[in-house]
């Protein structure tokens, strides 16, 4: 090896055991396996764990309404969690759960840990409780008319039609989700780690170059508004582990979840010949450690998780890396819409390396949002792998395998081309190691259109035609194959099932080191056919098939409740932000409103002539309650000139005009201050 080997330890968020895997998850899984999968084709020495995250209310409320224990709940659903990522080729070095007894005894030993060292406080404090059930009730569990606005069905904490938030008793008629009952107020004793004691180590370790930019300076706001401390306990009945010395209070679920990383990863050491728990956690390490997670539970991640290694006397994370959210065709994941896709719904029609490939493509190292768009999901793929990097193989195989009996030539050519593909492996391994896939696809892909440029100009098919020519079809098909060969070497962390039928056609098993080591003189396999197209009737069946499961599932009417776990720091998930590139591809211009009119029929809109010093436009805009057309008319204000024109019923809008308020009639257009001139840049 040239490179030292470093020692890497690699995990994803733990998949709670109250539901199946969909394509939101998968996005972080197959983030982190390529990841993990290309360290360990460099020859790192790579563990990546997971396991299912098994405790917490939901899941003690949903094995009751089945009718079984929490145990054969969780059970089932690893089972269907493990199948699921095996599937989609995610090699995890061990798939544990957090009830487990690794998992109860380290959680218990940091708890201790924490204790000892004055950073728990115990206090009494009210809250909700459901007198049927005899239990406390989270405020996502209960639900009741908001007191403000007056609408129905709100949840406990916050109205979502007004957005005024209240205590669950503040509401109208507060029902519990689980029985209906009318929740009292009762007292109980909880259990806080004294998290403000660690504002000035998690001040510095957020800025310690763990965390992405956009993520600490996130965290920066919270650090700036203050900690407080985290209610680590819930009383019984809970499903979880109970509190060394606090009978009746259990772990709260967010408590031994992250724990559920070293709990899982133990496990594995105890049956892994080398591998040593401490190696890897104690204060010392000299390994790596790496979490990959989603853009809502970076709190969890990035101050209660360091901060409790901190002071239970481990290392703490080497990176917390994390993704944005998966949208489908641009919206939220829907089920009405069949975009809610789990993972087993998608197997039953399309190959899972397709998903990889695509997830790959667009990834980068942001916490930015990722969209799976259907249509050009089928067209990248079919374009990229099996346009572009499947067609070099096997345009140029057959020749191999018909002609000349597998053999290669003896030598081969075009020296710089090749050399050109070994060296771009440098700059690619960047890109992967910075979870910057997009652009190591790119590169990938770059250099396929190379090698599909040299096979068209020699033409194989041509030369194969004519006695004479027939040696240099030899020479050109194995210069093909090793380019081939290692741009599959580059794809194995993406592909790995075709680049596995690949190394068993070329006899080579791939690795990072060993791609400058060239296929000559000797003999390759027969070539089968690597991955074919996506075919658009396979995504028409899956989003059918996701419909249908989503009719059956509203039929079943689960109680929402039981769907979300409860987050007590609220999964706010981190707004994407905006460059300056971005904001500046904004064309904001001031606009003087040289005309405006009524239109026919039309309940809201108003239709403007906006001047842009020359230049008019046409405008239809929604601001029919609170302005009369009359009053507009020689007003400046400021519209987005760059907005691609809409087709309407009335006519084509080209722009929009900038007004604030809440709507209805408070509307109210933007206007310059004196002196502006319509036409002018607005910045
Ligand atoms: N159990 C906790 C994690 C505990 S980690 C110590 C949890 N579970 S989850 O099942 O809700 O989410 C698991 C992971 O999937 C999280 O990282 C979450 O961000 C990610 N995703 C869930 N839905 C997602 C999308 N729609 N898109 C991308 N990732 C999403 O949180
Ligand atoms: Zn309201």
């Amino acid at each position: 090896m040239a490179q030292t080997q470093r020692k890497i330890l690699v995990t994803s968020a733990l998949p709670y055991a109250n539901g199946p895997i969909h394509l939101g998850h998968m996005l972080e899984h197959i983030q982190t396996d390529i990841w993990v999968r290309f360290q360990k084709l460099r020859g790192h020495l790579c563990s990546a764990v997971c396991a299912d995250d098994a405790h917490g209310t939901a899941i003690m409320i949903k094995a009751d309404q089945q009718g079984i224990t929490s145990e054969e709940l969780i059970d089932g659903v690893r089972k269907a969690h493990m199948a699921d990522f095996n599937d989609f080729l995610i090699g995890y070095d061990n798939y544990h759960s957090t009830h487990s007894e690794e998992n109860r005894e380290i959680s218990n030993h940091i708890y201790k840990l924490l204790r000892d060292n004055d950073k728990i406080a115990v206090r009494s404090i009210v809250q909700a409780y459901d007198p049927e059930k005899e239990m406390f009730l989270a405020d996502r569990f209960i639900k009741g008319t908001c007191p403000k606005c007056k609408a129905e069905d709100q949840y406990g904490d916050n109205c979502e039609v007004c957005a005024a938030t209240y205590t669950p008793m503040e509401m109208i008629d507060p029902r519990s989700v689980y029985s209906g009952a009318t929740p009292v107020e009762k007292e109980s004793e909880h259990y806080f780690f004294k998290l403000p004691d660690f504002q000035d180590f998690l001040a510095k370790w957020t800025r310690s170059g763990t965390l992405q930019d956009q993520v600490a300076n996130k965290l920066a706001e919270w650090l700036e508004s203050g900690l407080k401390e985290w209610d680590i306990s819930r009383d019984a009945p809970y499903f979880g582990f109970e509190i060394p010395d606090a009978p009746g209070k259990y772990f709260y679920v967010w408590l031994d979840a992250p724990i559920g990383y070293m709990a899982s990863f133990k496990n594995l050491c105890d049956r892994t010949e080398g591998l040593n728990f401490d190696d890897y956690w104690a204060k010392d390490s000299d390994a790596e450690l790496y979490h990959f997670i989603g853009k809502d539970i970076i709190n969890f991640h990035a101050l209660f998780w360091p901060a409790m290694l901190e002071c239970a006397g481990y290392r703490t994370p080497t990176g917390v890396n994390a993704h944005g959210y998966v949208t489908v065709d641009g919206t939220k994941m829907s089920k009405s819409r069949g975009t809610f896709i789990m993972a087993r719904t998608y197997l039953n029609h399309l190959d899972p390396q397709y998903l990889r490939y695509y997830f790959a493509a667009k990834l980068n190292s942001s916490v930015d949002d990722i969209d799976l768009n259907l249509q050009d999901f089928v067209q990248r793929v079919n374009s990229d792998v099996v346009g572009k990097v499947v067609n070099i193989a096997s345009r140029t195989a057959s020749f191999i395998n018909k002609k000349f009996d597998g053999q290669l030539a003896s030598e081969v050519t075009e020296a710089e081309m090749i050399q050109s593909f070994i060296d771009a492996g440098d700059l690619i391994a960047e890109h992967f190691e910075a979870r910057e896939y997009g652009k190591a696809v790119r590169e990938i892909m770059r250099l396929a259109d190379v090698a599909n440029t040299y096979i068209a100009d020699k033409a194989p098919w041509v030369l194969a035609k004519n006695e004479e020519t027939l040696p240099q079809v030899q020479e050109v098909c194995t210069v093909a194959l090793n380019l081939f060969s290692i741009l599959a070497t580059y794809l194995k962390p993406i592909l790995p099932n075709m680049v596995a039928d690949a190394e068993t056609f070329l006899g080579k098993t791939l690795t990072w080191e060993n791609r400058s080591e060239l296929l000559f003189g000797g003999k390759v396999n027969t070539f089968k056919a690597l991955m074919g197209r996506i075919d658009q009737k396979q995504i028409d069946a899956m989003i059918e098939e996701g419909k249908e499961a989503a009719a059956e599932a509203a039929k079943a009417n689960e109680p929402a409740a039981v769907v979300a776990e409860e987050t007590e720091l609220t999964k706010e998930p981190l707004e994407a932000e905006i460059n300056f590139d971005d904001f500046a591809k904004v064309d904001l211009r001031i606009a003087l409103i040289a005309q405006a009119e009524h239109v026919e029929k039309a309940n809201k809109l108003l239709k403007l002539t906006l001047d842009l010093g020359g230049e008019t436009r046409t405008v239809f805009s929604g601001i029919k309650s609170a302005y009369k057309p009359e009053d507009l008319v020689g007003k400046l204000t400021v519209m987005v000139a760059n907005l691609a024109p809409r087709k309407m019923k009335f006519g084509l809008s080209e722009g929009m005009v900038l007004a604030a308020g809440p709507g209805k009639d408070e509307i109210y257009l933007l206007e310059p201050h004196a002196g502006a001139k319509p036409g002018q840049r607005v910045m």
